[in-house]
């Protein structure tokens, strides 16, 4: 099937490479030249396990092309909305202009035959907006949210763990479900569940989803806080109620807190909807689980300031760690990139490394000093930080690592060193919630 994909950043790019494989015929659409340029030589801007492998041409059933020309996009049937919608400056409510201008630009190339799929995180009430829009093409409009994870978008992609479609009411919902249906075909034929509902469940399906994983986080780090306040040790706690299998262990990782671009502003962009809609109490505990999390930045730095007597003046912090997570190189809302600028801030001299993201992160905070080689930023540092839990890091030898510092102060932001390990080789260890 002929496919156009609207916006090629992580979601788009991946789903059209996706798509492709699968062996339909694609475009992708974006108006930075530069990001349509990078992935027509298969070459992403960003850094995504297994994408630039999809990029390869002949390595597709399909086709796969990039483009800045919307014009490219008149004979396909299905057409999919991937752009951003970023928190507004100085707001909580999500910015979905991008989200208007694509469905715009698509208006005069569609036919009363074309279906149109959102699959941005949107405000509920987005859909049924647009579906308006669409009125005078005749076109479907049909929201399908994603639910992949930067570092394994490519697999979520083509294995999801479900398929949501939202649809209008009647035959028009009926006959975009089986466009859709068609195009996932592979997919559904690995059994993927598929739900088909209205469109505001179908926006809604991703939002509560992104809120309850944050609050599982932030539910871990508050036991955290009560872990350092009495003695208690937050990783045998979250084993131990995580054996429950109606909590289960996943996403209870304590630590320095969730970042990125999804989840942070997802759950502002909630708040800010629900108080549009006059349900604002009904998430109110959304802005307890945001502040718990900042919290945990500034709990960061403070256990870190008391480790090395009560002052950064002068002292050689390094940190391990400058994307919001492992395997990305997204450095939007990153947890440790907050630590290293509230430590420098203090008059610490901070030396931040990351095996993906220090260009990314330059360009966002160029006050820090950056040094892509781990040994070379390790080199001379009074206490390290580890912030961002690569494999690298969690790898990283205690014997090894004591002989380039100057002092053997290690601070665990993620819970994933073995403390008797770092301590048995002489090093300080702390890390949150843990005594
Ligand atoms: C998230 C959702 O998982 C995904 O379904 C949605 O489509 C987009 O938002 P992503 O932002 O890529 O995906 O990252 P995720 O793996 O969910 O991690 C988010 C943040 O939470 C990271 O900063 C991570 O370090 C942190 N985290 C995660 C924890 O602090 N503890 C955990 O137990 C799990």
């Amino acid at each position: 099937m002929k496919i156009s994909v609207i916006g090629c950043g992580y979601l788009g790019a991946v789903h059209a490479a996706a798509m492709a494989s699968l062996g339909h015929e694609v475009v992708g659409v974006d108006v930075d030249a530069d990001k349509v340029a990078a992935l027509t030589s298969g070459r992403p801007s960003f850094f995504e396990p297994g994408l630039s492998g999809l990029l390869v041409k002949g390595q597709n059933l399909g086709s796969l092309e990039f483009t800045t020309d919307v014009s490219r996009v008149a004979d396909a049937a299905i057409h999919f909305v991937c752009v951003g919608t970023p928190q507004k400056p100085g707001e909580f409510a999500a910015d979905v202009t991008y989200v208007d201008a694509a469905v715009d630009s698509l208006v005069p190339h569609l036919t009363s035959s074309s279906v149109v799929v959102g699959k941005s995180t949107v405000p509920v009430g987005t859909a049924e907006r647009l579906a308006a829009v669409l009125v005078p093409t005749g076109a479907s409009l049909m929201w399908n949210p994603e639910f992949l994870r930067e570092g394994h978008a490519v697999e979520d992609t083509l294995h999801p763990n479900r398929l949501v479609y939202g649809v209008a009411e009647g035959e028009a919902g009926e006959q975009a479900t089986a466009v859709l249906d068609e195009v996932y075909g592979p997919m559904l034929a690995e059994q993927t569940p598929r739900m088909v509902t209205d469109f505001a469940t179908a926006e809604l399906v991703k939002t509560a989803a992104n809120s309850f994983l944050a609050t599982k986080i932030s539910f871990i780090n508050a036991m955290a806080e009560l872990c350092e306040a009495s003695g208690a040790d937050v990783t045998q706690l979250a084993d131990a109620i995580g054996m429950d299998d109606r909590i289960g262990r996943k996403f209870l990782n304590a630590g320095l807190g969730f970042g990125g671009g999804c989840l942070p502003k997802d759950i502002r962009a909630f708040m800010a909807r629900a108080g549009e809609l006059g349900a604002d109490q009904a998430v109110a505990f959304l802005r307890e689980i945001d502040s718990i999390n900042m919290r945990r930045r500034v709990r960061m730095v403070d256990i870190a300031r008391d480790t090395l007597d009560g002052s950064f003046i002068g002292k050689k912090i390094t940190v391990l760690g400058a994307a919001f997570k492992p395997n990305s190189d997204d450095v939007r809302d990153s947890p440790a990139l907050a630590v290293a600028r509230l430590i420098a801030t203090q008059g610490g001299v901070v030396t931040v490394t990351d095996p993906q993201a220090i260009d990314n992160a330059a360009k966002a905070f160029p006050e820090l000093d950056y040094v892509a080689d781990a040994s070379q930023a390790l080199s001379g540092a009074d206490a390290v930080l580890l912030l961002t839990e690569w494999p690298e890091y969690r790898d990283l030898d205690p014997v090894a690592t004591a002989s380039l510092v100057a002092g053997k102060v290690l601070i665990d932001g993620r819970n994933v060193l073995t403390p008797q390990v770092w301590r048995s080789a002489g090093w300080t260890y702390r890390a949150l919630g843990r005594p």
